[in-house]
């Protein structure tokens, strides 16, 4: 595995700490660590930070000049590629797909929508079901039309050259955890558009590195998601040059937790984000971490971790908070 051979705009923080949860561990009764990729910068950081990094390598190299992306209304990914825009001097047009169907002013207007806009990012919207990959062929074309050179980049910077981005967040795992003499049982981390599940599975499985990968669902139900995840993990491994190392059992989802829906918080989720909050001080998001930590607490309450050391990858997203300031203020206690 040789990530340098891929183009590459460094953006991140790198590397983020890997550290360990004293209260939230004790409070579940399990061994638990964080990889802060919360902490990667760029726009207060995220997952989609080390995807973007290989994604914009790839816009430079074609000499594009737009960034042209899509995400739900209170996207990460969407703030993050405006940001990423901003700071490598591109243009950036964005579409919303008002997924959740929330009018909330906050939902609609605050948090990562606000960024958009300071970011200088052009904003589309569209109605909950518009069918997306459209939508950006359709801003790619008036794009040209004018004369400009568009990089189409998918929902969530989910594609192969996108998960080049966990590739090496696994590399850094393995890299940190033999440092501090720490063995991994298991890492856990919320799984949607699939490019981060994917490219841990597919970075760890092409170090030799053994360590298996939970992502706990927010959108999609399991065999849906686990299939997505496996297609790009193994795409991800052919780009690498080591198309056989994902096999189909590497790539396990627990989707048990969606609950009412995509970005539709419940009391599970709002008590997984103050749990968080006010045993180890850390701030999660309501649409992914909170749901993905809603669901570790379950299986951590059901015994399911007994005797492992489970490392969960926080992949960011609290500058979504605000977008839910309402459902927060009547479920918070
Ligand atoms: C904060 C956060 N966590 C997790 C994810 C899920 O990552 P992926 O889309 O790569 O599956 C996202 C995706 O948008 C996100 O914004």
């Amino acid at each position: 595995m040789h990530l340098a051979r891929f183009p590459r705009l460094r953006l991140a923080h790198l590397p983020t700490p890997l550290e360990p949860l004293p209260r939230l561990s004790e409070a579940l009764g399990i061994d638990l660590w964080i990889k802060r990729d919360d902490c990667t910068g760029l726009a207060g950081g995220g997952n989609k930070t080390r995807k973007l990094e290989f994604l914009l390598g790839d816009a430079f190299e074609q000499d594009a000049d737009t960034l042209v992306t899509q995400g739900a209304v209170q996207s990460n990914h969407v703030r993050q590629t405006a940001a990423a825009a901003a700071a490598a001097g591109l243009k950036c047009e964005v579409i919303l797909e008002g997924r959740t169907g929330s009018k909330a002013v906050d939902y609609v207007h605050n948090g990562n929508v606000l960024m958009d806009r300071l970011f200088g990012a052009v904003i589309r919207s569209v109605p909950g079901g518009s069918d997306m990959p459209a939508e950006l062929e359709k801003t790619a074309a008036e794009i040209r039309a004018r004369g400009g050179k568009p990089y189409v980049i998918p929902g969530g910077g989910s594609n192969a050259i996108g998960a080049l981005g966990y590739v090496d967040c696994a590399r850094e795992i393995v890299v940190q955890a033999d440092e501090l003499d720490l063995a991994i049982d298991l890492i856990v981390t919320a799984t949607g558009s699939a490019g981060t599940h994917a490219g841990l599975v597919a970075g760890l499985a092409v170090l030799g590195a053994d360590i298996p990968v939970l992502g706990i669902g927010v959108r999609a139900p399991k065999d849906r998601q686990e299939a997505n995840v496996l297609k790009l993990a193994k795409e991800t491994a052919a780009l690498l040059g080591h198309p056989d190392r994902v096999k189909d059992e590497m790539v396990v989802a627990n989707c048990d937790y969606v609950g009412a829906g995509y970005g539709l918080i419940d009391q599970a989720v709002v008590d997984a984000l103050v749990l968080a909050a006010r045993t180890d001080a850390i701030l999660l998001d309501p649409v992914y971490t909170g749901k993905a930590m809603k669901g570790l607490i379950a299986l951590a309450r059901a015994g399911t971790f007994e005797g492992q050391r489970v490392v969960f990858l926080h992949t960011g997203g609290a500058q979504g908070l605000a977008g839910y300031q309402g459902e927060l203020d009547s479920m918070l206690a």
